[in-house]
């Protein structure tokens, strides 16, 4: 590892979250920090527009261009670093060829990707070769999944603290969130419409609460899924489905797998958005079912779907306005339940819009956790998930350097904010 040049290298620097996470590694590790980063990508001439784009004081940031289809090029950029970051998808189209490169070249990687059924492959596929290499490989180091996988980890190890065990109930409502898509999450998720429409193994993988876990390693419990709109007494409020929970949930199970079972095997978890209380409150929820479900359904329908993508979502290189980012925040609300019924309330909040102002920041420590936090003695190849590989060390940087806060409730104080 001592050969390689840089710490970090983030590779699709040009996209439109890639831009934001490049502007926060230069705001916190400048040209000559802790941590030494280059940018990458498929087009030298976009990569100098952008580090221009960046000010003066990101004139000496190296560049190097490669290729997601071209792998002489990613062996190479592979080499030259301990670990890359990539934006550039959607993964399921474009992302393989560099993970294959990480995982055979011991390099490790971290991604934003929030697709399930590429992630399942990339495990089949390269597991073993990156063990074996010593690659350490994070998918899901955005707003899916860090917020759930670390807030569930912050919360169990509260609840270890407190009660002596982990809570096998764990949930967690969105209370309140504020952002926008960018193009390239329009991208993946309309690809992952159109490759569950032609594949009913993969629909039936998709609906696998534990289809990330290690094979055989699920257990029996069946996991409660939100669908329609309820009642949670818990938030004594009405709560309707939450499109992230479809990957966040797997993720936090892979977590509790590959720490053997340290949230117990009876562990049960679920995702919801809360929508008020009284009348409003259950239109609200059945008006984002309604929502949700006609979305899926349009983006099932190649016509409708190419409708979607011509004229009402936004073209890659778009996203939300720097206003927006700046604007946009998260609030997280957890609620544990003891095995003798004792409750903990935690949240989990962020700054900037969930998923480019926050997420860039998010993506940056991870991958700077990766690179100097977490030696591979510690922690050796393989796929982990952000809270079995980072844990407390990127929850301290997110709180130091991201905007992110955890925090323990007082059972009274969460009630109330909930209504
Ligand atoms: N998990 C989360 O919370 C979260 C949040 C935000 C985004 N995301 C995901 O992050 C990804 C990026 O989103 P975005 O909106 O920023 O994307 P985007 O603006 O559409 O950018 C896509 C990037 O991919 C690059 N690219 C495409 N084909 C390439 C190739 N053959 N070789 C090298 N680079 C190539 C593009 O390069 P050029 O600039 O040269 O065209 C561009 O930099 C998406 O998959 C999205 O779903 C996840």
């Amino acid at each position: 590892m001592a050969a390689r040049t840089f710490d970090v290298v983030a590779f699709g620097a040009t996209s439109f979250v890639g831009r934001i996470l490049c502007r926060n590694l230069l705001e916190q590790f400048g040209t000559r920090g802790a941590v030494s980063w280059a940018i990458a990508g498929r087009s030298k001439a976009r990569l100098e527009e952008l580090r221009a784009s960046l000010g003066a004081e990101a004139a000496d940031v190296e560049l190097r261009v490669a290729d997601a289809a071209d792998d002489a090029s990613l062996r190479a950029l592979c080499a030259s670093t301990r670990v890359v970051v990539s934006t550039v998808g959607p993964y399921a189209l474009h992302g393989e060829p560099l993970v294959r490169a990480c995982a055979e070249g011991g390099t490790d990687y971290c991604d934003l990707t929030g697709e399930v059924q590429w992630i399942r492959r990339m495990l089949d596929r390269y597991e073993s070769v990156a063990r074996a290499s010593g690659a350490r490989i994070v998918h899901c180091c955005g707003f899916d999944s860090i917020p759930s996988d670390l807030g569930v980890h912050f919360l169990q190890r509260e609840a270890v603290r407190r009660f002596g065990a982990p809570c096998p109930r764990v949930k967690m409502r969105v209370k309140a969130m504020r952002g926008g898509f960018s193009g390239g999450t329009a991208a993946s998720l309309m690809n992952l419409v159109k490759e569950a429409v032609d594949d009913p193994a993969l629909r039936k993988e998709l609906a696998d609460p534990y289809s990330l876990c290690p094979p055989g390693s699920a257990p029996a419990v069946r996991q409660p899924n939100v669908v329609a709109p309820e009642l949670d007494a818990d938030f004594d409020a009405w709560i309707g489905p939450f499109v992230m929970s479809a990957i966040n949930t797997r993720i936090v199970h892979r977590t509790n797998a590959l720490s053997g079972h340290a949230y117990g095997r009876e562990f049960r978890y679920d995702e919801a958005m809360i929508t008020g209380r009284g009348v409003p409150g259950a239109l609200a929820a059945g008006a984002m079912v309604a929502g949700l479900a006609g979305f899926m359904a349009a983006g099932a329908i190649g016509p409708l779907r190419s409708a979607l993508q011509g004229f009402v979502l936004p073209k890659p290189g778009e996203g939300p306005s720097p206003e927006a980012q700046r604007t946009g925040f998260f609030d997280l609300r957890f609620v544990g339940t003891a095995a003798d019924g004792r409750r903990l309330r935690t949240k989990v909040t962020g700054d900037r819009d969930p998923g480019y102002g926050s997420t860039g920041k998010m993506l940056g420590q991870a991958a700077a956790c990766l690179a100097v936090d977490i030696p591979k003695i510690a922690r050796g190849g393989g796929f982990w998930t952000p809270a079995s590989l980072f844990g407390d060390k990127l929850i301290e940087r997110l709180v130091s350097h991201a905007g992110l806060t955890f925090e323990v409730l007082a059972d009274a104080e969460d009630g109330a904010a909930s209504r």
